[in-house]
């Protein structure tokens, strides 16, 4: 990359309109934790009764609170934002003078414990709506007329107009009823593709010369992509003739794969066995063998390379993946060099089982030789200027500023990790050698 970020470079986003339907509920701290000591007169008998129904009471409303999210569209509010443990319940001493006296306290609780998201404070709660997403609204529509939409997912890939025909193809294979798409134009030209059929239905962002995790860093935070199921952040010059996304995200769905890519065809550019196409078997793989020669890969292997990862050119996140990947893409290393071996970690389960490849449904990395597409690593600076002329000099410096970039991400980690007293590394052991640096 030359010039730096490319701060000076404007940046545009064309159609994003965008509509939110989401708030963040929280539960009210649970009444039933509350503890009870002491001997317990009948008046404070008569009192726990009422504090009893008063709980029941709360708990009919957090109930409701959430049937209501539940009937949205999305329950991934419910299902993603956990509600946060209930601070430790002051501990209730029940005795005569209690009894006598009207409990004021509960109220007062009910309304400290609620968690609201950071600037929503002044706000009553039900106007809140922290989370959005890319859905179209038509400007004559009444707004109170809300049809029910399905589940989608999101594809969205960086494009320069010289791949217009691949990724016409590619975007064409994507139902519009499932997949909402999101093109990320690094090279500004994006008056050229208005001619496509579903050019108009695509949201289109421009930034010039900035590679794809720049842009998923910027413009797919968690909260604006919450509602959709899957999000592919997938490279440009890939041939899906082998690939059906409906039948895809079936099986990543029965498979429990909360970070996938489909297999690589035979004829492309491999750069790591373990995301090539397997010849036999089931429709997905988690790990290769490789029992002779140096980064020796076992049935019993836990980690990269020999599971437990995927490769940055076609990957697909599970909605709760993405949430945790997203967080350790660095805004600064635009490569994201060394970001595959560590998105285990986010697959919310052991990796071994909840990262894998789809063999049934696969694709052809066509490898054009564009800038930064220096073999294996995080392919993911591979579409960066492509579109510009190719010279050494600039192949050279994107190479360089690779390397670094997985160095300093590297470095990152290893600071982070014996820096954060409360966090435990569930895959203890160092990971086998890799084949590469
Ligand atoms: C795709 O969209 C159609 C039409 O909305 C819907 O019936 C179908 O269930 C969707 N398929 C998936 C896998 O989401
Ligand atoms: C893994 O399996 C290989 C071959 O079966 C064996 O040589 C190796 O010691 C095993 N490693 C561990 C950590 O169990």
């Amino acid at each position: 990359m030359k010039g730096g970020r490319g701060s000076d470079h404007g940046s545009k986003i064309n159609e994003i309109k965008s509509k939110s339907r989401f708030r963040k509920g929280p539960a009210p701290g649970d009444p039933s934790q509350k503890r009870f000591s002491g001997v317990l007169p009948p008046a404070a008998l008569i009192f726990l009764v009422l504090v009893f129904v008063a709980g029941a009471i709360v708990t009919v409303d957090h109930k409701e609170n959430l049937s209501i999210l539940q009937l949205q569209p999305r329950r991934v509010t419910a299902d993603e934002e956990p509600s946060r443990p209930a601070p430790p319940a002051s501990d209730v001493h029940v005795d005569a003078t209690v009894a006598e006296t009207p409990p004021a306290e509960e109220p007062v609780d009910m309304c400290e414990n609620q968690c609201r998201a950071p600037g929503s404070e002044a706000l009553p709660r039900g106007i809140v709506q922290d989370m959005s997403n890319f859905e179209f609204e038509s400007l004559g529509g009444n707004p109170e007329r809300r049809v029910a939409r399905t589940m989608k997912s999101l594809l969205a890939i960086p494009v320069g107009i010289k791949q217009k025909a691949v990724v016409d193809k590619l975007v064409s294979k994507f139902p519009a009823a499932n997949f909402t798409v999101m093109l990320f134009h690094y090279d500004g030209a994006v008056d050229g593709w208005s001619d496509l059929p579903w050019s108009r239905r695509a949201v289109h962002v421009a930034a010039a010369d900035q590679t794809k995790w720049w842009f998923g860093k910027r413009f797919l935070h968690p909260d604006l992509v919450a509602e959709y199921d899957y999000i592919f952040l997938w490279d440009e010059d890939i041939e899906v003739d082998g690939f059906d996304p409906l039948r895809y995200i079936e099986i990543v769905r029965k498979e429990g794969l909360e970070i996938s890519q489909p297999a690589l065809d035979h004829r492309s550019q491999i750069h790591h066995r373990l995301t090539a196409r397997a010849r036999r078997g089931g429709a997905v793989h988690r790990r290769f063998y490789k029992t002779a020669g140096g980064g020796r890969c076992y049935g019993n292997s836990t980690g990269p390379p020999c599971t437990g990862w995927v490769e940055m050119m076609v990957p697909v996140f599970s909605r709760a993946a993405w949430r945790c990947a997203w967080r350790m893409i660095q805004n600064d290393l635009v490569f994201a060099w060394g970001l595959d071996f560590k998105l285990g970690y986010c697959a919310q389960g052991d990796r071994s089982m909840n990262v894998g490849i789809v063999d049934s449904e696969y694709v052809l990395h066509r490898g054009i030789p564009t800038l930064g597409d220096v073999g294996g690593g995080g392919g993911g600076g591979k579409t960066a200027r492509a579109s510009s002329a190719s010279t050494a000099a600039d192949r050279y410096a994107v190479r360089l500023r690779s390397y670094t970039e997985l160095q300093i991400f590297n470095r990152r980690w290893k600071q982070a990790v014996a820096e954060d007293e409360c966090w435990t590394d569930p895959y203890p052991q160092p990971p086998t050698p890799a084949s590469k640096g």
